[in-house]
Formats: C-alpha cells, sequence, structure tokens
C-alpha cells in the first residue's frame, strides 16, 4: 500500500483549491459501491450564502467495526467528460489517523471539518460516519498554477480491499 509517497505534492496542490483558490463548490455525489455493506442516508450540499456552501453527509455502516480505510484520490478536469488530471494517490486512512504529524498539509486541511464530524478518532469505527455542516467559502488565489475550468475530485473509500463508495466533489475554478 502506498503511505505518504508524493502526498506532500498532492496535498500542496489539494490545500490551495480547498481552502485558498477561488474554486467554487458545485455539488457533491456521494455513491454507496454496495449497499448492503453502507449506504448514504443523506449528502447535501446546500448554498448559504454568496460563495458559501454548507455539506451534510450521514453515512452508514451495515458492518462495524472497520478498522481499515483505503482512501483512493484523483483530480479530474472536465473536457468531453472528466479525465484524470494532475494526482491519483491512495491514502492508509487508519494509518493516518495514529499519525496525523507524518502528514502535516492533510492535517492542516483535514482539521477543518473534523470539528464538524463525528470521525476525530483513531481506527476502528463502530458507528456511522456525520459530517454536519461543514462551511466551505470561495477565496481568491491568483498564484494557484491550475486553469480555469470545471473539476471533479474523486474519493474512493475502500475497506478490505473492495471499494465500498465513491464520493465527487463537482468544482469549478474561475477568475
Ligand atoms: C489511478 O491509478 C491506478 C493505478 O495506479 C489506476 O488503476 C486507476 O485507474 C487510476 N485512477 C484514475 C482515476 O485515473
Ligand atoms: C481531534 O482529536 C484530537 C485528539 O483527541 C484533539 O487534540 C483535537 O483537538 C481534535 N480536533 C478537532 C478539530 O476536534
Ligand atoms: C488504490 O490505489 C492504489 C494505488 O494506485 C492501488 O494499489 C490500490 O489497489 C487501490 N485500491 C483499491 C481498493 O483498488
Amino acid at each position: 500500500m502506498t503511505r505518504g509517497v508524493g502526498f506532500g505534492i498532492l496535498f500542496t496542490l489539494l490545500w490551495p483549491i480547498l481552502i485558498n483558490g477561488r474554486f467554487h463548490l458545485k455539488n457533491v455525489v456521494c455513491e454507496s459501491l454496495d449497499t448492503s455493506y453502507s449506504d448514504f442516508k443523506r449528502c447535501e450540499m446546500k448554498v448559504i450564502g454568496r460563495g458559501v456552501s454548507a455539506f451534510y453527509m450521514i453515512w452508514k455502516f451495515y458492518s462495524v467495526p472497520i478498522d481499515n480505510f483505503e482512501l483512493n484520490l484523483s483530480l479530474h478536469k472536465r473536457s468531453n467528460g472528466y479525465r484524470p488530471f494532475l494526482f491519483n494517490q491512495s491514502l492508509d486512512y487508519c494509518y493516518y489517523m495514529r499519525n496525523p504529524q507524518a502528514y502535516p498539509l492533510i492535517n492542516m486541511l483535514h482539521k477543518s471539518f473534523l470539528a464538524t464530524s463525528n470521525i476525530n478518532h483513531s481506527c476502528p469505527y463502530d458507528h456511522n460516519l456525520i459530517i454536519k455542516d461543514f462551511i466551505y467559502k470561495d477565496n481568491d488565489l491568483k498564484d494557484l498554477p491550475i486553469p480555469n475550468g470545471d473539476y471533479m475530485i474523486q474519493i474512493k473509500v475502500a475497506t478490505d480491499k473492495k471499494y465500498r463508495a465513491c464520493i465527487k466533489v463537482h468544482m469549478k475554478r474561475m477568475d
């Protein structure tokens, strides 16, 4: 399993996209790939003000505890459908939760929504995962080396080496 390699680069890129770039969050789609294993009871993004969105998610698990999560993250840019763009990496999430200091950039990003969730503890997880009104704001970052356009961040989540869910975050970069 890939651990850490390239993550400095990945999150140097992700960080400005999510936090500083003038990236408008358009919508989030949560798809269960095995509804007998887990399912989304809620996955909702609401615009609550100019350039401000709130995200609410309830992810229900039917078989707990879970002691391993692998996240496969990739960025896609839209042009005749979405095409892979710049990064495609995997993360051993339980390892990361035991060693958050090993990934300072992920940790910084992650912290911003930990406070609005019930996921701030190390593995195993024996409950539903809830993110309650995570607030996202459009921001400006002139020197972000990513062109204007429509983007999609795909987060595929695997447990026991099987993909269980796919979360797609659609964003738009505008100047
Ligand atoms: C990411 O890379 C893996 C192989 O390392 C490949 O199987 C997968 O299809 C790639 N994902 C995307 C979205 O390009
Ligand atoms: C997450 O948990 C750690 C350890 O319990 C704590 O130090 C930290 O403040 C928590 N972070 C948030 C954002 O709640
Ligand atoms: C996630 O990506 C890594 C590296 O590309 C790959 O080795 C792993 O098999 C992927 N996970 C799953 C569940 O396919």
